[in-house]
């Protein structure tokens, strides 16, 4: 069977979360968001929740144990035997080490999204999220069919509160500074493919599928 392990890698805004839900589907593969799984727990006022929220609030990131436990535990469940594709983790080096130390390294490819940080800053600051389901649009390149309501659940789409530009600006220091030096790494171990994240969401999507294979 073709290797379905796949980390998606690139800067905050460059459409990892859009084009790793599309992919998902059509690979039938779980869809695991670092992000996603720290806003829930925050949502939900758990103790992790707690934790992670003030550094999520000012643009930092989570620190590397609570992140790689996290994942540790939810790669360890049975939906994951097959293949999944990994959205924002890891992060820093450290993530790196841990998440090779459950694949073995050799089978995973990592797919790294390239986009200038201007248009990053466009992306977020105009991005809206379904409060609900935690569906992604945009006021201008994506925006939903009824103004300030979720095409797939009808809930009400909100401004993620680390979506504002001071915050955004923030996230991409903190990109450029721990998590670019990852794709030197998994460059240096041949498991790098470059997406060019410039484009519509369809044209993306299709020099992904191209990189990811079909089954
Ligand atoms: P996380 O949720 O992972 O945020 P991120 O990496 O900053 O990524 P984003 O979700 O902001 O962007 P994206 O690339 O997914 O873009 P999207 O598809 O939404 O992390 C949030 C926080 O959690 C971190 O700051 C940190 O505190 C913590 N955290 C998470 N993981 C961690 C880890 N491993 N270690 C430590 N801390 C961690 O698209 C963006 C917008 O652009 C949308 O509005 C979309 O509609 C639009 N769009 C998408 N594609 C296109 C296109 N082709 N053209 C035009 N618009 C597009």
């Amino acid at each position: 069977m073709t290797d379905r392990r796949f980390v998606f890698l690139g800067p905050p805004g460059a459409g990892k979360g859009t084009q790793a839900a599309r992919a998902a589907e059509r690979l039938s593969v779980p869809h695991i968001s670092t992000g996603e799984i720290l806003r829930r727990a925050v949502r939900e006022g758990t103790e992790l929740g707690r934790t992670a929220k003030g550094y999520m609030d000012r643009g930092a990131l989570v620190p590397d144990d609570v992140v790689a436990g996290i994942v540790a535990e939810r790669l360890s469940e049975p939906d994951c035997r097959d293949g999944f594709i990994l959205d924002g983790f890891p992060r820093t080096t450290p993530q790196a080490e841990a998440l090779d130390g459950r694949t073995n390294g050799a089978s995973l490819l990592v797919l790294y999204f390239d986009l200038d940080d201007e248009e990053a800053v466009e992306r977020l600051t105009g991005r809206r999220t379904c409060a609900s389901c935690g569906a992604n649009f945009h006021l201008k390149y994506m925006p939903p069919k009824v103004e300030g309501r979720c095409d797939r659940c009808g809930g009400e789409l909100v401004q993620r509160s680390d979506d504002r530009e001071e915050t955004v600006r923030e996230r991409l220091r903190v990109y450029h500074e721990q998590t670019r030096e990852l794709v030197e790494r998994y460059r240096a171990l041949g498991r790098l493919a470059e997406i060019d994240a410039n484009g519509s969401p369809e044209a993306v999507g299709a020099r992904i599928d191209a990189r990811m294979g079909d089954d």
